[in-house]
């Protein structure tokens, strides 16, 4: 439910490039990609382990979605790289300081 709500709201067009920030298992970006196709997913995750369970996941959703390891607090790509950054039951890991470092990062690659 929260993941439909949050796709309903994050207005997303055909190719609107977007990352999914600490995805997990890629969940989310599987139902924005079977939600609207043409969207580009890059899913980062800083667990290589999840990564495994979320491409396999994406492969067996018949999805193409692109995977990176990273931490939201030094994220691997230019300033401006996204039109979109979604993130679903993630911030609640972080503590006061890595939160603001990794909004920041948000900001910057937005
Ligand atoms: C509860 S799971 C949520 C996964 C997914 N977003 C979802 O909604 O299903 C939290 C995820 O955050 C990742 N994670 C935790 N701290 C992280 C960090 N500092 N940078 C990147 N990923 C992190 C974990 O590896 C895990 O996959």
């Amino acid at each position: 439910m929260v993941k439909r709500n949050l796709i309903e709201h994050a207005g997303f067009d055909e190719g609107v490039s977007d990352l999914d920030l600490a995805a997990g298992t890629g969940t989310l970006s599987i139902m924005i990609k079977r939600r609207i196709a043409s969207v580009d997913v890059t899913c980062v995750d800083g667990d290589p382990k999840i990564l495994e369970i979320a491409e396999r996941n994406a492969r067996e959703a018949n999805v193409r979605v692109d995977f990176d390891n990273a931490m939201a607090t030094n994220l691997p790509y230019p300033d401006s790289t996204f039109d979109r950054v979604v993130s679903t039951l993630f911030f609640h890991h972080l503590n006061k300081y890595t939160k603001s470092q990794a909004l920041l990062e948000v900001f910057r690659v937005i």
